[in-house]
C-alpha cells in the first residue's frame, strides 16, 4: 500500500570504513511518511553509524541518499536539519536547569524587537507543541531535571518537531525509561505518525521496538540482513534475523542475508 508513495527517505547501497572496518557496508534502507521503521541488530551491527551518516554527523564513504525521491546532499549535521532530519540521541540532550520552553529554543531563542527574550512567546509556543504531543504535561515552569524520563523525552521530541521535523531518527529512546514511561514515548511515537513524520527507531532489543514498528530492517555486522512488515513476521523470526541472519520467507533478504547451503 505505502509502495506507490514517494519515501521520505532512501538511502541506497551506503558504505563507510573506519580504518579497514566496514562499520556499514552496502547497507540500502527506506522509510515512508507516517511509518515507523524499526532498525535492529546485535551491538556494533552498525546502526548508529547507519543513521548517523543520515543525520549527518559522518560523510559515507559510497552511496546515496534520496530524500522525498531527490537526491540529497548531506555533509554535516547543518545539511541534515535543512532537510528535516532531525536526532534524538540516548543521551538525551536536554539542559537540566531550565524549563520546557527554554529547551525547546535552546541556541534558537525567540527575541522581542528590543532583542530581549521573548519568555512569553516561548512557553505559548512550548504549550502548544507539547499540548500536541503530550496533553497531560503540566510542568511548564520546573526546570526539566525535575521531570520524569519520559516527560524529559517528550521535551527533547518536541524540540525537534518544533523546527519542522519531517524525519526523526530515535536511537534507543525507550532504553533508560521504566515501563509506564516506555508507554508514554509509545504514545508520542503514534501522534507524531499520525502527523505524517517518518521515525527510525534504532534498538537492538526487538522487544523495545516491535510493537511500535510497522517494518523493521536488520543489520549484522555492517550489512543489511533483511527487511520485513511487522504483520508478516513473528517476534522469534526476527531474532533469527538479527542472531544468524536468517531471514523469512515473507521478509526481503538484503546483503548480509546467511546464504542456504
Ligand atoms: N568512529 C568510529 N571509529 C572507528 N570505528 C567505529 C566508529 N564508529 C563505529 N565504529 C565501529 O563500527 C561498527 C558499528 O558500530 P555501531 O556503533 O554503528 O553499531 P551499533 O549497531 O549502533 O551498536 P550498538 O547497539 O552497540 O549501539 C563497530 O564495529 C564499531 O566499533
Ligand atoms: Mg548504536
Amino acid at each position: 500500500m505505502t509502495e506507490q508513495r514517494t519515501p521520505l527517505v532512501e538511502m541506497r547501497n551506503i558504505s563507510i570504513s573506519f580504518g579497514g572496518i566496514h562499520a556499514v557496508d552496502n547497507a540500502s534502507v527506506d522509510l515512508y511518511p507516517g511509518e515507523v521503521v524499526a532498525l535492529l541488530g546485535h551491538n556494533g551491527a552498525g546502526k548508529s553509524t547507519l543513521i548517523k551518516i543520515l543525520s549527518g554527523a559522518y560523510r559515507r564513504d559510497e552511496g546515496e541518499i534520496l530524500i522525498n525521491g531527490e537526491p540529497a546532499d548531506i555533509s554535516n549535521p547543518r545539511d541534515a536539519k535543512k532537510y528535516g532530519i532531525e536526532t534524538i540521541y540516548q543521551t538525551l540532550a536536554v539542559a537540566d536547569n531550565v524549563d520546557a520552553a527554554a529547551n525547546l529554543y535552546l541556541g534558537r531563542e525567540l527575541r522581542t524587537p528590543w532583542g530581549t527574550l521573548d519568555d512569553v512567546a516561548m512557553e505559548a509556543k512550548a504549550r502548544e507543541v507539547m499540548g500536541r504531543l503530550n496533553p497531560n504535561f503540566q510542568r511548564f515552569k520546573e526546570p526539566v531535571k525535575a521531570l520524569s524520563g519520559g516527560q524529559r523525552q517528550s521535551v527533547a521530541i518536541a524540540r525537534a518537531i518544533l523546527f519542522n521535523a519531517r524525519i526523526l531518527i530515535m536511537d534507543e529512546p525507550t532504553a533508560a525509561l521504566g515501563p509506564q514511561e516506555t508507554a508514554q514515548v509509545g504514545e508520542l511515537i503514534k501522534q507524531l505518525k499520525r502527523e505524517g513524520i517518518g521515525i527510525f527507531l534504532i534498538s537492538h532489543d526487538i522487544h523495545d521496538v516491535f510493537d511500535l514498528a510497522d517494518r523493521v530492517s536488520v543489520m549484522k555486522n555492517g550489512q543489511v540482513v533483511g527487511h520485513a512488515r511487522t504483520e508478516d513476521v513473528t517476534k522469534d523470526e526476527v531474532l533469527g534475523m538479527i542472531i544468524m541472519g536468517k531471514v523469512p520467507a515473507k521478509a526481503t533478504p538484503g546483503p548480509g542475508a546467511m546464504q542456504m547451503a
